[in-house]
């Protein structure tokens, strides 16, 4: 008989409305009371494969797995031969022969797809250019912890429509909350991915509105939240960004368009001076700390409930 296939994380469209609450649940019984959990998966191995620098998913996911009683293992491209051109295939299926699960963060999502097809254990998508949906996670956390449901709130994406806004857009339409995603002409959100998060929002609530100014997205908004304006891996167009960009700095001039009580947030790591001010990422509605702490928090959960098997959390009822 052969083992069923495993469920991957490798964008937030895999995970059904009770999956995402259940994860979210479970990230609250382990951010009360992590010595219930710990070395729940005492023995297992966590591989890590990072293609980019990371500082939050890096340390939060090894810490992670080390809290479970994990041995995680950073592999970086040098220390791989997938980095000298072992096909991608033949690293998922010698990987799968040691580990309990893999992270992956790289550059195309096609990589990363092609490393689930052929691996027999978890694989985790630790941020690819089209999507991070271990940061859209957290981001919803954060968002519940404030406001105490998803459900009705208004939250406006200020900036580039890459990786961060396409797995917020998926959250808002899994979620059932609103996003508008105000980006200069030229970087909006991928209309395959905005087609799709508006056909799912039908059946939760959620809405995702594109527009082109910062002011008219953030108004009466409850949360604004930013991405850098150039991405890792796009370094050479930094200075075609900074131009397209200007004006769609959050400053605390556009933070008085949202709504009186809004938060701000950002996944982190900030450009301070281009996208965000200091005067709002080190102000009072800044929320960017507890949103970096989250990140510990879901990915212990998404192990522990990727590697049991129970996205469900059917066995924790
Ligand atoms: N937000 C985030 O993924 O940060 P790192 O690039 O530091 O991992
Ligand atoms: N959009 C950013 C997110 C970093 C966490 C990037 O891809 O560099």
């Amino acid at each position: 008989m052969t083992a069923p296939p495993p469920r991957h994380f490798l964008t937030l469209d895999e995970l059904d409305p009770g999956e995402l609450r259940a994860l979210l649940d479970l990230t609250g019984r382990l951010k009360r009371d992590p010595d219930a959990f710990r070395n729940r998966l005492a023995g297992g191995r966590l591989g890590m494969i990072f293609h980019k620098p990371s500082t939050r998913t890096r340390v939060s996911f090894e810490a992670a797995a080390w809290m479970l009683g994990m041995l995680p293992i950073v592999l970086r491209t040098d220390e791989l031969q997938m980095g000298r051109g072992e096909a991608i295939g033949d690293t998922a299926r010698t990987l799968s022969l040691y580990l309990d699960a893999i992270t992956i963060r790289t550059f195309a999502q096609a990589s990363v797809e092609e490393l689930a097809a052929a691996s027999s254990i978890p694989v985790i998508n630790a941020l690819t250019n089209e999507h991070h949906p271990c940061q859209a996670l957290a981001d919803v956390l954060t968002l519940e912890e404030e406001f105490g449901s998803l459900a009705g709130i208004q939250v406006a994406f200020i900036g580039d429509g890459d990786n961060v806004c396409h797995s917020l857009i998926q959250a808002a339409a899994l979620g059932g909350f609103e996003l508008r995603v105000a980006t200069p002409p030229g970087y909006e959100p991928s209309p395959d991915i905005v087609a799709a998060a508006r056909q799912r929002a039908t059946t939760t609530g959620g809405a995702i509105i594109l527009l082109h100014d910062p002011a008219e997205a953030a108004f009466g908004a409850e949360a604004v939240y930013a991405d850098v304006w150039t991405s890792m891996g796009k370094e050479a167009e930094g200075e075609t960004r900074r131009a397209a960009f200007a004006g769609f700095t959050v400053d605390a001039a556009l933070m008085a368009h949202a709504s009186r009580a809004a938060i701000f947030l950002h996944c982190l790591p900030a450009h301070r001076g281009e996208e965000v001010t200091d005067e709002v990422i080190d102000g009072p509605a800044s929320r960017v700390w507890p949103q970096a702490g989250n990140r510990l928090h879901t990915e212990t959960a998404l192990i522990y409930a990727l590697i049991t098997g129970d996205l469900a959390g059917e066995r924790l009822r």
